[in-house]
């Protein structure tokens, strides 16, 4: 009776981890095939037996069609051409945007045609209009101007030079102190652009008959100062040594000082605060940009 007992019990058993099994089997089913459906629906990343076969047939296909690399070299010029900066359509070698600083120093006076302004001061000839329109309009508005200096040749800057240092050294300055205190004022002999024709030194009269020919600091606090400061870019003139840029101007603040450079220029750089050397340094960057483009194309 025992026996027969054990045997129902074991068939009944039997029944119910097969019924189990089936019931896992199916519901294992099931989850695999929604998660086919679901990956289908979702465009879920392939496994990598099959990455690796779509990225051969992405290689294959950039080889074999000649339109796929026309592509990939326009998304590099696109690449190149988002690095230039927007600046004024101007040439490096432009004559109005000639460098000359103690790291482009002039080989020997370079030649223009002198231009002589009304207390007999030579400039450039081809910035003589600029000039003389720009003190025209000053002196409409009642402004008194007076030219301290235009071109200096090399010699006469490096007299200036010597005898600015003789005076340090007669102070009792050391010569290291003498030459640091020269050069915070005076351009080395072979990098002043007075030196292009294309420089000016302003200041009004008060100032001129006060001290150092008026050529100080507070000529920025005067009524010309100050409009020449915020008008010479419209006649192509800029402040060529701000305040904040002498590690980069390689001068001291010299609010009288301004250079021409031509209007497009001047606003440009007036408006992006930027001295000459630093926007010589971006239409470089531009040019080298340009160069790389051209080379791709080629
Ligand atoms: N004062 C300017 C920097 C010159 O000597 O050219
Ligand atoms: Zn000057």
């Amino acid at each position: 009776m025992a026996g027969k007992h054990r045997r129902k019990n074991r068939k009944r058993y039997q029944i119910f981890t097969t019924l189990f099994a089936l019931t896992i089997g199916i519901i294992t089913l099931h989850s695999c095939q929604n998660d086919r459906e679901n990956n289908e629906e979702q465009g879920s990343e392939p496994t990598s037996g099959e990455s690796n076969a779509i990225v051969e047939t992405l290689e294959e296909e950039s080889h074999s069609s000649g339109s796929e690399e026309e592509v990939s070299s326009l998304t590099e010029e696109e690449r190149l051409k988002s690095k230039i900066v927007e600046t004024p359509d101007v040439q490096l070698a432009d004559w109005e945007l000639i460098l000359v600083n103690r790291e482009n120093q002039l080989a020997e006076n370079p030649a223009f045609t002198p231009y002589y302004t009304e207390n007999g001061i030579i400039i450039d000839e081809r910035i003589a209009e600029a000039y003389e329109s720009m003190i025209a309009d000053g002196r409409a508005l009642g402004l008194e101007f007076i030219l301290v200096s235009g071109y200096r040749s090399i010699e006469r800057q490096q007299s200036n030079y010597n005898s600015v240092y003789q005076t340090y050294i007669n102070q009792g300055l050391s010569e290291e102190e003498a030459i640091k205190k020269t050069e915070e004022y005076i351009a080395l002999p072979n990098a002043s652009e007075h030196s292009t024709g294309l420089a000016v030194d302003i200041t009004e009269p008060d100032l001129y008959y006060q001290e150092e020919s008026g050529l100080v600091e507070e000529f920025e606090d005067t009524a010309e100062g100050k409009w020449l400061r915020e008008n010479a870019a419209n006649y192509g003139f800029i402040l060529r040594y701000p305040r904040g840029k002498e590690a980069i101007t390689f001068i001291e603040y010299e609010s009288w000082h301004f250079r021409y450079v031509g209007i497009e220029n001047a606003l440009y750089m007036d408006e992006h605060d930027l001295t000459l050397e630093e926007y010589i340094e971006l239409l470089q960057k531009n040019e080298e940009i340009q160069h790389q483009i051209n080379n791709l194309t080629e």
